[in-house]
């Protein structure tokens, strides 16, 4: 793998026009939704980053074949002869559990190795596995991996998907697309809200399915015997588009933000204007800019709709620089914090207390070597570097790389000094 770093020259102040990529998070869950589909469906959309890239590759070790074009991706699902997943390939990525349940609905089996995915905390399964059982399936875990059985077919049943920490998104994306090829009726209670979800849940609608609920915390499923293959488009990035807004305002700039739903970002819009932020509407986006102090604040992550988890470190890296103390708090994966060290390097006062960090808001940051740690946590450090005086150079660029495209030329177009070396 290319070890490329960022060399990255601050402060600057940026200005001008972004179009945000569409949901990597969206697109991972519906092209494993595919497999349900027997047959040649079309995505639109797709961002070019690797988990993309790890999820085709996915789908054509159980037969499928796939090809790329432009951000196009069809994938057809008309013979799968090999429900597996291998370790070497869902490793990489989390979201690499996602073909457990749409296999099982179209196979009546399924092997899968253990998730990997970002250093953040223990990520178990168990909500995925529990939901799969009261669906009928047997399940086993052997030398790492997840066997799978359903002799008979899946059967519909009421089913609640919290855990200690809420809803499961990907768990609710893999019960749900088990549950739309199962006999009978489905019940999801504690189902995940978030936009991915509902992204799903629409194209798993187009090819054929019968939800309702979509959207709210209480699915119905109403099984049905095969699905059709579709085209279908994917969401714009929310969490791309929270990014360029912590950006914009750490930089006190001004980003015209294209391609952005701002109805998928309400609680991420409310902090920044408690935080004295202007965010605008525009036809397919928004405008954000900022000038002056910032406002600090208190911000908690929760399930959707509440402030996103996949947020917390960007916005921590601005309120490093508020005039005052914030408390930020983390209810979805409480280690979610290996920015802090970091950000600390770059002469933030941070302190952490369990699931809670206190800011201590500075004068200003100072540039430092540091390390990225896992997507969102090195996207903070970038969104830092923006606003620190010096050259801040940001070691293992990769873990940035599988969630945003292109974003030192998206970020230099508007006035950043980022450059990409290859050591
Ligand atoms: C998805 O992960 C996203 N990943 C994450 O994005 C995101 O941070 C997370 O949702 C929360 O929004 C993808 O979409 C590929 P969860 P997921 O299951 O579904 C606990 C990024 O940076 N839990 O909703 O794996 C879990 O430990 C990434 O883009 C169980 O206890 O997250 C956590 O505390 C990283 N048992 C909470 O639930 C389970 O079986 C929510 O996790 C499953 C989860």
């Amino acid at each position: 793998m290319a070890m490329d770093i960022f060399k990255i020259t601050g402060p600057v102040r940026l200005d001008g026009t972004v179009t945000i990529g569409n949901s990597k998070n969206a697109a991972l869950p519906i092209m494993a939704a595919t497999i349900l589909a027997g047959g040649k469906n079309t995505l639109l959309g797709l961002p070019n980053l690797s988990d993309i890239s790890i999820m085709c590759k996915l789908l054509e070790d159980m037969g499928c074949k796939t090809s790329a074009d432009n951000g196009t991706i069809s994938i057809d699902s008309a013979a799968i002869d090999k429900p597996f997943g291998d370790y070497e390939t869902v490793r990489k990525m989390r979201a690499g559990i996602c073909v457990l349940g749409p296999l099982l609905a179209r196979c009546g089996k399924a092997e899968v190795s253990m998730p990997g995915g970002c250093a953040i905390g223990y990520r178990p399964v168990d909500i995925h596995l529990r939901g799969l059982q009261e669906l009928g399936a047997k399940i086993e875990l052997k030398n790492g991996y997840i066997v799978a059985h359903a002799n008979g077919g899946l059967k519909g049943a009421n089913i609640f998907l919290g855990g200690p920490f809420g809803s499961s998104v990907l768990a609710t994306a893999n019960i749900m697309s088990a549950a739309v090829l199962a006999k009978g009726k489905t019940i999801i209670e504690s189902a995940a809200c978030e936009p991915e979800v509902t992204d799903l849940a629409n194209c798993l609608v187009k090819m054929g399915a019968k939800i309702s609920g979509i959207g709210s915390p209480q699915l119905t499923i109403h099984g049905v015997k095969n699905l059709n293959p579709v085209e279908y488009a994917i969401i714009p990035d929310r969490i791309e588009a929270g990014t360029f807004m912590a950006a914009a305002v750490i930089t006190k700039g001004k980003l015209k933000l294209k391609n952005c739903r701002l109805d998928h970002l309400m609680a991420v819009v409310d902090k920044l204007r408690s935080m004295n932020v202007a965010v605008d509407e525009t036809q397919d986006g928004c405008e954000v800019s900022f000038n002056g102090h910032i406002q600090p604040t208190d911000i908690t992550t929760l399930p959707y709709p509440g402030f996103p988890t996949d947020l917390q470190a960007q916005f921590m890296a601005c309120l490093c620089l508020a005039r005052g103390n914030s408390v930020i708090t983390e209810k979805i994966f409480p280690d979610r914090f290996m920015h802090v060290a970091e950000l600390s390097r770059m002469a933030a006062n941070l302190r952490k207390e369990g699931p809670h960090v206190i800011i201590s808001g500075v004068e200003k940051l100072i540039a430092a070597p540091v390390m990225a740690s896992d997507l969102r946590a090195s996207a903070a450090l970038v969104v830092a570097a923006l606003a620190a005086h010096g050259e801040t150079i940001i070691n293992r660029v990769y873990h940035i790389d599988r969630g945003y495209e292109k974003i030192e030329q998206k970020f230099n177009a508007v006035g950043a000094k980022i450059e990409r070396q290859s050591i």
